[in-house]
């Protein structure tokens, strides 16, 4: 029988936390076989609640659930983690700036970066789910100089998903049918959703996205802005953030980070940058990528056109913003 792998979820009192740890402790994230000890952490505030949440994992009597730690003691929660998927922060509240959004978080990825370097097990693999990801990732990835750059990712993989999503609606086949499509960029609306290597499989085979949909401007802009403008929409339905759709990418993100990608396939990741595609190096980028044995690796060799490249760009100017602001508030 496999040994249990400790997984740490930050903000679990909140909405994705909620959602997120049955779909762990019923195996979606690592696999069916893998049993698990779940440590969830959020706020003092929070911690009856917490509690209320374990209650219910007992409840649950799941099969594969070794373990549960709650509690609000960073220390406890990041002691002898092999996963951590951070999605407690401060959150965006009306009229609030986003200089001062950047700040506080910069101050929480500050604190568990050394939570995570001191009591986190060797070659923890890390997710930032929390916004803003990639400048969340980037501060904790500063922070924590003994943890490997390439253990530090953030989430754009509900981006990619919602990618896929949309082309299998427009072009009415399963969305498991849809492959390659790509997030670049920032987990926010300068990311750039792009269809050029995107293909999918019909009777006649697997054929280019952008031959089966033969609509050009639709995939540059109508696409383009309903994806960037997802997570919007779904608050305005729901008056609530995206939490189902963010859980189960989380998990999407780590079982592939984990576990491989199926070959011929890949899928986006925020990692930090080494320079691919003229990205510059010292930001958290969203890029194409495909794992196996536990470490993914850049898609290389694509053909950028000049549109791809405008869009690509602008993300990197918000991105080096975004990293002027956070390092403003690291004295
Ligand atoms: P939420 O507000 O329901 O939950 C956040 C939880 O984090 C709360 O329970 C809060 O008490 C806790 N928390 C705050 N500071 C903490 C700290 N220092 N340590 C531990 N816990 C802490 O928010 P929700 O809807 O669950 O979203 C969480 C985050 O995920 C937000 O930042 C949101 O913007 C982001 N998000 C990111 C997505 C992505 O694709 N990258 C998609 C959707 C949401």
């Amino acid at each position: 029988p496999k040994k249990p792998v400790k997984v740490l979820v930050t903000g679990a009192a909140g909405q994705i936390g909620y959602a997120i740890v049955a779909m762990i402790a019923r195996g979606l994230m690592l696999g069916a076989d893998q049993p698990v000890v779940l440590h969830m952490l959020d706020l003092p505030v929070a911690a009856d609640a917490l509690n209320g949440i374990r209650m219910e994992l007992i409840d649950a009597a799941l099969p594969l659930l070794r373990g549960v730690v709650a509690t609000s003691d960073q220390a406890e929660a990041f002691k002898g983690v092999n996963v951590a998927v951070l999605i407690g922060g401060w959150p965006r509240k009306d009229g609030m700036e986003r200089k001062d959004l950047i700040g506080k978080n910069v101050a929480i990825y500050k604190s568990q970066a050394s939570a995570l370097q001191q009591h986190a097990a060797p070659n923890c693999k890390v997710l930032v789910v929390a916004n803003p990801a990639n400048t969340n990732a980037l501060v904790l990835k500063q922070f924590a100089p003994a943890i490997p750059a390439k253990n530090i990712t953030c989430l754009t993989r509900l981006d990619h998903n919602r990618a896929l999503g949309q082309l299998a609606e427009k072009l009415n086949v399963h969305v498991a049918d849809v492959k390659n499509a790509i997030i670049w960029g920032n987990h926010s609306s300068t990311q750039f959703p792009d269809t050029s290597h995107a293909t999918a499989l019909t009777d006649r085979g697997e054929r280019p996205v952008r031959e089966l949909v033969a609509d050009e401007k639709w995939l540059r802009e109508e696409f383009v802005s309903t994806v960037q403008q997802r997570g919007a929409a779904v608050i305005k339905a729901r008056k609530q953030s995206s939490s189902l759709s963010a859980a189960s990418a989380a998990c999407d993100h780590m079982r592939d980070w984990i576990l491989g990608t199926p070959k011929g396939t890949w899928v986006s990741m925020g990692v930090y940058s080494d320079g691919s595609y003229g990205v510059p190096e010292g930001i958290f980028y969203s890029f194409p990528v495909t794992c196996e044995k536990g470490e993914w690796s850049i898609v290389q060799g694509l053909q950028i056109d000049d549109f791809a490249r405008s869009k690509m760009d602008a993300s990197v100017t918000e991105l080096k913003e975004e990293k002027r602001i956070a390092n403003g508030f690291v004295i």
